[in-house]
Parts: structure tokens; sequence; C-alpha cells
């Protein structure tokens, strides 16, 4: 059963593939959630485990996701679903493809509202608000536009529309041409302000110091859940995502080395995101801790004593922004490919129908911050943090355990072969990793959390 091209289209070349899921795994997970995240956990442990996570498990499970999808050529549901047919087992493997077109849902209904956000900080920066501003007022501001209902929905929903219409274009051109273009700029722009921030804030070594010293003391299981959780949602991983573009990789290139540049990638820029949002905590006396609204606090303060602050905070956001298109299509993109191929419909049907029920389902997010901010769901969870906890510490990981046991107890050898001949070298680690090391570390991971709680 090789197929050698797919009815949703191809990448045209193997850098495109690389940008395409770049542009997936690089996004709102790297620079507003990983510093956040990493604040709240106490950083150095934290993140030691959180790159030993993105080598150890996430590597090897984003090759796993890329072969199946290149051998499958469809949307994950029916990638699944062929391949195990074709490697003589059961068809209900396919329901790793449900997971995870379900937590796409559920994945995109808070990563909207978020970018929606993003969005409106694009203007307000723009605008010229924060020149000059104090922390008091970047908070001030911060908790004015996430506390207003109206704003928040009326953003998001813009977010909502520009992911459904570049879905609904296709992945061929449309998206092939905003990360070729956006991707780079991205980078060079956060390499900029890390020089900024280095220089000017005079808390450079400390924000290097929180990020990387190892204090054991401060790492319980729940964080090591929570590391575990962000190298998923960070590689896009456990739910189809790389899996659906892997279906329109071309097969001459080299899987494991593709997923590791990948990943190298995502996690360059979570690292600078981290290094240019913490000096400016330390220098501006914020809390390390401030939670979700770490970078909407600390970037446009840091803009706002910057020359021209303006125009490259107003820019930074746009990129921030872009980011997290190229981030939401991939996370719609196995619900919609499914659609096309069961419907027998176009993407613009599949994406509006797609589009509807994410949006619904976040203005329950949407909310989160202000009718609904003292509706807790679980503990002083509101309901945007549960669907982001729950998703990304739970479900992801899980659909990570059967993918890696999928590709590395069931999958046909014929078809890993065939996928894997340029991968010879660096075959047998991927191999034990993804035999051993991945199901048994989140399984392990999974058991300690509940056994603590
Ligand atoms: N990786 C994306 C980010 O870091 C989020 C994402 C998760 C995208 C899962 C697709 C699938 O922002």
């Amino acid at each position: 059963m090789v197929r050698t091209d797919s009815i949703h289209g191809m990448w045209s070349s193997r850098l495109m593939f690389i940008l395409a899921a770049s542009g997936s795994a690089v996004g709102l997970g790297n620079i507003w959630r990983f510093p956040y995240v990493a604040g709240e956990n106490g950083g150095g442990a934290f993140v030691l485990v959180y790159l030993g996570c993105i080598f150890l498990i996430g590597i090897p499970i984003m090759a796993s996701e890329i072969l199946l999808g290149r051998a499958g050529r469809q949307s994950p549901i029916n990638t699944m679903r062929s391949v195990a047919i074709a490697s003589g087992a059961s068809s209900r493997w396919q329901i790793i493809g449900w997971m995870g077109a379900f937590a796409g849902f559920m994945i995109l209904s808070f990563y909207a509202v978020i970018a929606g956000w993003v969005l409106s900080y694009v203007i307000l920066l723009g605008s010229g608000v924060f020149v000059g501003a104090d922390a008091d007022l970047a908070n001030d501001t911060f908790s004015g536009f996430i506390g207003n209902p109206w704003s928040v929905v009326g953003w998001f929903t813009g977010f909502m529309v520009l992911t459904v219409f570049i879905t609904a274009r296709g992945v061929g051109k449309g998206l092939e041409t905003t990360v070729k273009y956006l991707m780079p700029t991205l980078f060079a722009l956060l390499i900029i302000l890390m020089i900024y921030a280095a220089v000017t804030s005079g808390h450079f070594i400390e924000g290097v110091v929180f990020l990387f010293s190892f204090e054991l003391e401060k790492l319980t299981w729940d964080s090591v859940l929570i590391a575990m959780g962000q190298a998923f949602f960070t590689l896009s991983l456990g739910m189809g995502a790389i899996m659906a573009y892997g279906a329109y990789m071309p097969k001459s290139a080299s899987i494991i080395g593709t997923a590791t540049t990948i990943a190298l990638m995502d996690t360059g820029v979570a690292l600078m995101s981290g290094l240019v949002i913490f000096p400016l905590v330390f220098a501006n006396g914020l809390e390390s801790s401030a939670g979700p609204g770490l970078m909407f606090v600390t970037l446009p303060l840091a803009f706002g004593q910057m020359a021209s602050g303006q125009f490259f905070g107003c820019v930074f956001f746009i990129l921030v922004a872009f980011a997290a298109i190229t981030s939401a299509i991939s996370l719609v993109e196995p619900a919609v490919a499914w659609i096309v191929e069961r419907l027998k419909t176009t993407r613009v049907v599949a994406a509006l129908l797609v589009g509807t029920l994410v949006w619904l389902l976040g203005l329950g997010s949407a909310f989160s911050t202000n009718v609904l901010s003292d509706f807790y769901i679980v503990g002083e969870m509101t309901f945007l943090d549960t669907i982001d906890y729950v998703t990304n510490n739970i479900v992801l990981p899980l659909g990570g355990i059967f993918i890696a046991l999928f590709a590395g107890w069931v999958l046909d050898s014929k078809i890993l072969d065939e996928e894997m001949k340029r991968d010879l070298f660096y075959f047998p680690a991927w191999r034990f990793l993804t035999r051993f090391m991945a199901p048994v570390a989140v399984a392990i991971v999974f058991v300690m959390t509940i056994l603590q709680n």
C-alpha cells in the first residue's frame, strides 16, 4: 500500500514540509505558554525535564507520526485505519485518529481565544498606549482587556475567521508561502529582542540562571507531568497534526532527521522566548509565576521603554499572531481532511463546519476571564484552564503512548522498512525509544502524578 501522493495536496519539497511542520510546532506554546509554565513551575529543573521529554519522547513520537502519515497519505483517522489493516491489525487503531481530531477541537477552542488576545495587542501596541508605561499600567491594560467579554469574543471570532479562511484555501500555496516568509522573520525578530533584553535589562544572567539552574527540590510529579504535557503541546504531538502534515510529505525525505530539525527549531524558539521574557520580568520587578498574562504584561512593558518600541512591539505581536495561525491550521487539518474524505465535500464546507463547532466551544474559554471568571470546573481552574490542562497534560500524552505503541510494535515491517530506508543509522535508537522509552516514561509520569494527588 505505498501511495505516492494525497488527494489533499502535497508540500513541494522537504524544506516546505519542515517549514509547515515548524509552523505547526512554533506557536503560542513557545512564546506565550512555555515561559509562563516554566515560571509557575520554578524554572531550571522544570526546563530540564521538558528538554529531556523533547529528545527522548518527543522526537521519536514525531518521527512516528510523520512515518504513519506518509505511509497512509490520508487524514489521521483513515491513515490509522488503513495502516492498521495493512499491518494485519484491528481497524480499531483508528481511535488514535478520532481522539486526535477531538483534541484538535478542544485545543483550538482555547488557543484561538489567546490568539485573539494577541491580535488585540497588535492594535494596542501599534496605538502607542504602552510608550513609557510602567508595570501597573501594563497590568491594568491587560486585566481591562481580558475582563471585557465583547472585545475578547470579537478578537477570538476574528482569529477563527482567519483560520477557516486559510484552511479553506488549502494546504498548498496559501500556507506554504505564508510559512516560507514568516518563520525566518519571526526567528530574526526574536534574536533582536533577545539581544535587547540581554543588553538593556541588566538582568540577563538572572534570566539564564532562572531557566537553567537545576533545583531538584522545586520539582513535583505534577510539574513533571506539566513539563511532559508542554513537550507534547509545543511539538504538536499526540493528536495527529504532524501525522496529517506527514501525509503531504514527499517520499524522498528522511524522517528522523526531519523530525529532529523541527524539534530543535521549536526548542530554540521556546528557550529564546524565555530569555527575552525573564530578564524583563526581573528587571521590572514582575512575578515570574504571573501565569497566562506573563507575555501580555512583560513584552508591552519592554517595548514601551525601547526606542521605536511602538513599531517593533506591533510587528512582534503580528508575528506571534502568524505563528499562532500556522499552528491553528494544523489543529483543524485532521478533522477537515477527514470530513473531505468522508463526506466527499469541499475544504470550504469542511473548514466552515469545524470552525463553527470550535467557535461554539471556545465561547466557554472566551468568557473564562470575564463573565465566567468565578466559575471553576476543577479546583481553582476556569473553563479555559481546565481544557488547557486536560488536553495538554492528559489527552496528548495518551495519544502519544498509542502512537508509539502502534509504530513500535504493530506496524508492518515492510511499511517500516520502506519509510525508514533513509534513516538506517538512527533507526535502532528510534526503535528503542519508540518501543520502550516513550510509552513507559509517559505511563510512569501518569501513575506517579495520580499516586501523589
Ligand atoms: N505546537 C503549537 C504551539 O506550540 C500548538 C499545537 C498543539 C499545534 C497541537 C498543533 C497541535 O503553539
